[in-house]
């Protein structure tokens, strides 16, 4: 499928491949890269053949080096605000896609870049990648929920000596402060993220909606109401036909054949 100038997609198995495409320009997000990453994200959205989503950046460099500065560099105020609105509500799709996203972090993840590896479920880094907010080196702030995304996965203290600074962090550090979940070599980063996706798929896929849903649906609000949330889903569950399967499989020693049912 290649109807985007800028994004590559393939379906692999259950798992749906997505690279940013621009590489000259280290796959920075222009407009248009944006737009056809919210079209992607609703056709996989609808997409019942793919389980897991894994995104990436085309290249040995970069995921993605940030929105694109080339283009930003003459808005308007009006038009900055816009601009971020688009971003905001594109990686508000793609956090909450039905199906798990992993980040497979292959180079540079700044700015632009750095969020929207925050807006995927689960970011694996190669050995060779580097995360950083660096918008106050260029007189802005981040414009694509940095602000709120790190905050909520490094803490606020973390999260403000890396927006106010603008340091970029290596894969180990990021690491270190929780940003990513693991780091790979370089050459193993799409062999360990198919493995995590594949592990995912091998599991009982509604359960594995309904965690991504309570766990994003819970952190958008209070405890009390979170775990209110967590108690339907759980109850729903006992609905499907792979609770009956896991719990059968469980019972009679053997391994579990989910059917998304
Ligand atoms: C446009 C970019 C770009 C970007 C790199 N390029 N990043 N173009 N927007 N964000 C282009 C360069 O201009 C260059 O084009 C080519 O990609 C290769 O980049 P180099 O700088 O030559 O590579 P290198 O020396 O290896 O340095 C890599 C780098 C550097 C450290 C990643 O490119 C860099 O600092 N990029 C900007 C990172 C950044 O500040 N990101 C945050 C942007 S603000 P030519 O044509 O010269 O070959 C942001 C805000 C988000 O993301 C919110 C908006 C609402």
């Amino acid at each position: 499928m290649s109807e985007f100038a800028n994004l590559l997609f393939e379906k692999q198995e259950g798992i749906g491949l997505v690279t940013i495409n621009r590489p000259k320009a280290l796959n920075a997000l222009n407009q248009a890269t944006l737009e056809e990453l919210d079209k992607l994200a609703d056709l996989i959205a609808k997409d019942t053949d793919i389980k897991v989503v894994i995104l990436t950046g085309s290249g040995e460099k970069a995921f993605v080096a940030g929105a694109d500065i080339t283009e930003m560099q003459h808005k308007t105020a009006i038009e900055g605000r816009n601009f971020g609105k688009l971003g905001q509500a594109v990686f508000n799709k793609i956090e909450n896609l039905p199906q798990p996203v992993i980040a497979a972090v292959n180079g540079f993840a700044l700015g632009g870049g750095c969020e929207l590896a925050m807006s995927c479920d689960i970011r694996i880094a190669s050995d060779r990648a580097k995360f950083g907010q660096p918008e106050v080196t260029l007189g802005i702030t981040p414009g694509f929920a940095g602000t709120q995304r790190l905050a909520r996965l490094v803490g606020k203290g973390r999260s403000k000596e890396l927006l106010y600074t603008g340091d970029v962090i290596d894969a180990n550090e990021a690491y270190r402060i929780g940003l990513v979940n693991k780091v790979a070599a370089a050459d193993e980063l799409m062999t360990v993220a198919r493995a995590m996706a594949e592990k995912i798929m091998s599991r009982a896929p509604i359960a594995v909606q309904l965690c991504k849903a309570a766990v994003n649906e819970g952190l958008d609000t209070d405890l009390e109401t979170g775990v209110a949330y967590e108690a339907e889903v759980f109850g729903l569950c006992f609905a499907t036909a792979d609770q009956k399967e896991g719990m059968s499989a469980f019972v009679e020693k053997r391994k579990a054949s989910f059917q998304g049912k």
